[in-house]
């Protein structure tokens, strides 16, 4: 899950500038996105979340099993490990931008919380970006239990990981 951990909190980071949605506005008045999602961020995320993803990936080639943990793999090949890294770093910031768009057409303005969606869009766009890549390599490794222990803890990460942005003054709201 790593990453798709690290794009949100990268995009934090280090978003800003030019908006997705180049500033559009829609028939319902509000924007497409907002200004919330910008390049910067989906660019940086993504980036993070790969780089995340290879420091994995090595460490299970070389063997490296932390507290005697053994790590999965991302895949047989290179390429295949690569895509699906990518489709977990760049699916987790799809997700979220999905649920931008939505928040918009619900009239909610930027920022403005949206319980539960907002703490689990990007886990279901990682998944849904990876299950469509390498469905195999998603359903090896995403058991229902797994899944079920996912889904409880990502909210709890996610809003301790906000309250930190939020108070080292990288993100405008605490969740
Ligand atoms: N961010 C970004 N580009 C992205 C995603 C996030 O620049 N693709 C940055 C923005 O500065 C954003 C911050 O990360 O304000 C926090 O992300 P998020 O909580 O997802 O955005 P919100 O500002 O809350 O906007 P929304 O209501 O659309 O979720
Ligand atoms: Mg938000």
């Amino acid at each position: 899950m790593l990453p798709a951990y690290t794009p949100s909190p990268t995009a934090s980071l280090f978003g800003g500038g030019k908006p997705i949605d180049f500033g559009i506005t829609l028939k319902d008045g509000k924007r497409l996105l907002g200004d919330g999602k910008t390049f910067r961020g989906l660019i940086s995320g993504t980036v993070f979340g790969l780089i995340v993803g290879l420091i994995q990936m090595i460490m299970v080639a070389n063997g490296f099993t932390p507290f005697n943990i053994q790590l999965p793999g991302f895949g047989e090949t290179l390429l295949g490990s690569v895509a699906v890294i990518f489709s977990l770093s760049f699916g987790s910031l799809l997700g979220d931008l999905f649920m931008s768009f939505l928040k918009r057409r619900l009239k909610l303005e930027r920022g403005a919380p949206l319980p539960v969606i907002d703490q689990l869009d990007f886990v279901l766009g990682a998944w849904l970006l990876v299950y469509l890549i390498s469905p195999v390599w998603f359903v090896t490794h995403f058991t229902y239990k797994i899944i079920i222990i996912l889904l409880v803890l990502t909210p709890l990460l996610h809003v301790s990981t906000n309250v930190i942005g939020y108070i080292i003054g990288v993100k405008k709201e605490p969740w």
